[in-house]
């Protein structure tokens, strides 16, 4: 009999034969306690080595992974126009003719690779277009929720639809995946609070303040360090409106000044739903250090992109597993495990970084992650907590900040200054007329339209 660790050790050999006879035979009855103090010592040394077989994704069990973001529900509009009849999320969809790896660029999930990487929750994206933004963005961003709840109904032995931190947990326990909703892009609530407002009664539970375009309230990644509006007084109202509410504040996509602002304004702990380290990969996309250590002061969480272009800035290789782990680890040291979580953009990107190609591939990260030369080493309640824990503790808090304003504070009033979506508008090159960016109504001869 060798006992063998997981990285592969002998750390006991056999039972000696001398230790065999020393408890048998005439000494017998004098040894006795010895032979049971030697036994209870290879019991424990037995426990000892369940607990050194420990694997990194062995964590996914005792913790729920909470995914921050996911854009499964823009590929279902952009390729089957949100007609779920269409769509077997049942199936293991990597070579399907529509949503397989060879026929569409960024789709990479179905329940069986849901399953296999051990996924618990995931907050899954409501996304428009930049391009609707000044139009139709809060019409189709309600058909976004809107396919998300169909497909959460659809699928109910696997999903379930969730609101509540608690309820997460409870979900996952249960053998669900937790099913919540973030809205990506402060554009879809076109400046107007009650628009805002009745998306949280509607279930969603972050919101993006920016995409990839700027709104007429706060900056996008793209303003860089810069700033047009930053973030201007209507858009402290949207912060100060989302932590009345009990909504999450999603920095990710926003600019830096932006980053920084909210995090000197905000009453709740923030999130980012899908953002990696800027020191590590020069991407405006990414976090840099010195708001880094706002969001451990803010007692925030900072959700890892996987995104190949935001992980590896180096253009003569290609970006590998390896990468992400450097971001999580990099972050980790910064600020703590307290404060990083997992946001792959698993739908929402072309490209995947080798060993994580899939929504299967979360158990290796967890295993290399454990496995990885940091000082000291992550321990089963740090991945416990990378892997859900942080986003809990987060959402919780946000609840804490809602139930105590909801004592003093009503619905905000403010109203956007006509001026600002004036300017905003020119800035975007907006042309009367052009209203509408659905899929269906493209055929239309816009320029026939009368207004
Ligand atoms: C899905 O199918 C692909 C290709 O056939 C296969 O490599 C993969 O292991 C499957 N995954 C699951 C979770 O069944
Ligand atoms: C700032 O953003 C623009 C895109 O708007 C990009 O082209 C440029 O390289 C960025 N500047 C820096 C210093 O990264
Ligand atoms: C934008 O806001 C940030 C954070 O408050 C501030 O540091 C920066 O100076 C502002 N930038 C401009 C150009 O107003
Ligand atoms: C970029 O990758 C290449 C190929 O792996 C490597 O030789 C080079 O040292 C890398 N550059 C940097 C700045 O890391
Ligand atoms: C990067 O990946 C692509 C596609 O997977 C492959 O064709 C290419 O050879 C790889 N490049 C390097 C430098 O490994
Ligand atoms: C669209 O409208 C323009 C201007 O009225 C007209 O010349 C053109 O023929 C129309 N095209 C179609 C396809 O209806
Ligand atoms: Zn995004």
């Amino acid at each position: 009999m060798a006992l063998v660790s997981s990285r592969g050790i002998t750390i006991a050999g056999p039972i000696p034969g001398s230790l065999a006879k020393y408890c048998t035979g005439k000494m017998m009855y004098v040894n006795v306690a010895v032979c049971l103090s030697v036994f209870l010592l290879v019991i424990g040394l037995s426990i000892g080595l369940s607990i050194n077989n420990f694997k990194g994704s062995n964590a996914l069990d005792s913790a729920p992974l909470i995914d921050g973001h996911n854009d499964l529900a823009y590929n279902l509009y952009a390729l089957l126009n949100n007609n779920l009849d269409k769509f077997d999320l049942t199936k293991n969809l990597s070579d399907d003719k529509i949503w397989g790896m060879n026929a569409c660029n960024s789709c990479y999930t179905d329940l069986p690779r849901l399953r296999k990487g051990k996924v618990g929750a995931q907050f899954w994206a409501a996304f428009v277009g930049c391009d609707s933004q000044y139009k139709d963005a809060v019409q189709l961003t309600m058909r976004q929720i809107d396919v998300i709840k169909r497909l959460v109904n659809k699928y109910p032995n696997d999903l379930q639809f969730v609101t509540e931190a608690d309820s997460i947990e409870e979900a996952w326990k249960n053998g669900k995946i937790a099913s919540m909703i973030g809205v990506e892009g402060g554009h879809s609530m076109d400046s107007s609070l009650a628009v805002l407002r009745l998306y949280y009664e509607l279930g969603v539970r972050y919101m993006t303040l920016t995409h990839m375009c700027n709104t007429p309230w706060a900056d996008s990644s793209l303003v860089n360090d810069s700033a047009v509006h930053n973030l201007t007084e209507f858009g402290a109202a949207v912060i100060y409106e989302m932590n009345r509410l009990g909504m999450l504040v999603d920095l990710s996509h926003v600019s830096h000044n932006v980053m920084r602002h909210v995090l000197l304004r905000t009453k709740a702990p923030i999130m980012f739903s899908h953002s990696s380290a800027f020191s590590v990969c020069h991407n405006y996309r990414n976090v840099p250090d010195d708001v880094l250590h706002m969001v451990k002061k803010n007692n925030g969480v900072v959700m890892v992109n996987f995104y190949s272009g935001f992980v590896n800035c180096n253009s003569s290789r290609n970006a590998t597993i390896q990468d992400v782990v450097d971001h999580i680890n990099y972050i980790r040291n910064l600020i703590g495990a307290d404060y990083v979580g997992i946001g792959a953009d698993y739908d929402g990107v072309s490209s995947m970084p080798e060993g994580l190609e899939d929504v299967s591939k979360y158990p290796d990260l967890f295993d290399r992650l454990y496995e990885s030369n940091v000082n000291p080493r992550w321990t089963k309640e740090e991945l416990e907590k990378l892997a859900g824990r942080n986003l809990i503790r987060v959402f919780k808090a946000v609840e804490e900040v809602r139930d105590t304003l909801a004592k003093s504070e009503h619905p905000r009033q403010d109203i956007i200054n006509a001026r600002d979506i004036y300017n905003a508008e020119v800035d975007d090159n907006i042309k009367p007329g052009l209203c509408y960016t659905g899929k269906e109504w493209k055929d239309l001869n816009q320029t026939s339209a009368t207004y």
